[in-house]
């Protein structure tokens, strides 16, 4: 089994819909059987979740995926729940209907696939509680950040190989758009961790899109950047084979 990570697909701005469409089309061609692929969506699906039209496509090309056959996991970005910089709490049940078939799903969404665990982080939704519903850095909260130290103290799951993922960065306090709850997921996972996948950051400041190895304990660290390119941004594609300890046979597909 093996991941693709995708990340900032930001389907409805621009082209960003038809490259995502490329994506899928080269992913089906270069990839398979797509049973052995799981692909993991680190937020903003859609650029503008306030348009039911980018929300739709964004959905409707997750879903060819899922016929193509490959296994689709997705958490949600600040622009699947408004703007980008404006959110709006009724993106939120909808995300989780579209997305889930589950509006009352809680965050974190575990899932178990063929013995390892995938935990899927939601950084956005806390920040719809204060400050007028207006995104800065992205926050977990007390109360999800309490569920996954119970997923992870888990012994069944604490046996599993982990893949954690999530929108916002975690750890890369240089670029000021790190999570702002990051001492605290921190304290969590550290050392617990197999992989630590997020997005977020679309833009190549020095650094910022550095696959980080070892950080906080673990093995592996990666940041896609943004998959579609939004604005000219780089983005990566990479699949990761966690069957192979070393890192260094990970690659970036570049699929567009
Ligand atoms: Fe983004």
């Amino acid at each position: 089994m093996k991941i693709i990570h995708l990340s900032d697909l930001h389907v409805g701005h621009k082209e960003c819909g038809e490259r995502f469409r490329t994506i899928i089309r080269n992913i089906n061609s270069c990839l398979q059987p797509a049973e052995e692929y799981i692909i993991v969506v680190t937020g903003d699906l859609a650029d503008n979740a306030n348009k039911t039209e980018h929300r739709e496509e964004a959905a409707q090309s997750i879903e060819e995926l899922e016929n193509h056959g490959y296994r689709v996991l997705v958490v949600p970005g600040n622009h699947d729940y408004g703007t980008g910089t404006i959110g709006n709490v009724r993106n939120v049940r909808l995300f989780k209907e579209r997305f889930y078939n589950d509006p009352d799903i809680t965050y974190p969404k575990l899932d178990t696939i063929n013995g390892t665990a995938f935990i899927g982080l939601d950084s956005t939704a806390e920040e719809l509680n204060w400050h007028d519903r207006i995104f800065a850095q992205g926050e977990l909260g007390r109360g999800q950040l309490g569920r996954l130290q119970k997923i992870i103290n888990d012994p069944a799951i604490s046996k599993m190989m982990k893949v954690v993922y999530l929108h916002h960065h975690p750890f890369d306090f240089k670029i000021g758009r790190q999570l702002k709850d990051s001492d605290d997921l921190r304290s969590v996972i550290e050392n617990r961790t197999d992989l630590l996948l997020f997005g977020h950051y679309h833009r190549s400041k020095k650094g910022a899109l550095k696959v980080h190895l070892g950080t906080w304990g673990i093995p592996r660290c990666y940041n896609a950047g943004t998959a579609t390119h939004k604005n000219g941004n780089p983005g990566f594609h990479r699949v990761i084979d966690l069957s192979r300890p070393d890192p260094a046979m990970d690659y970036d597909g570049d699929f567009l």
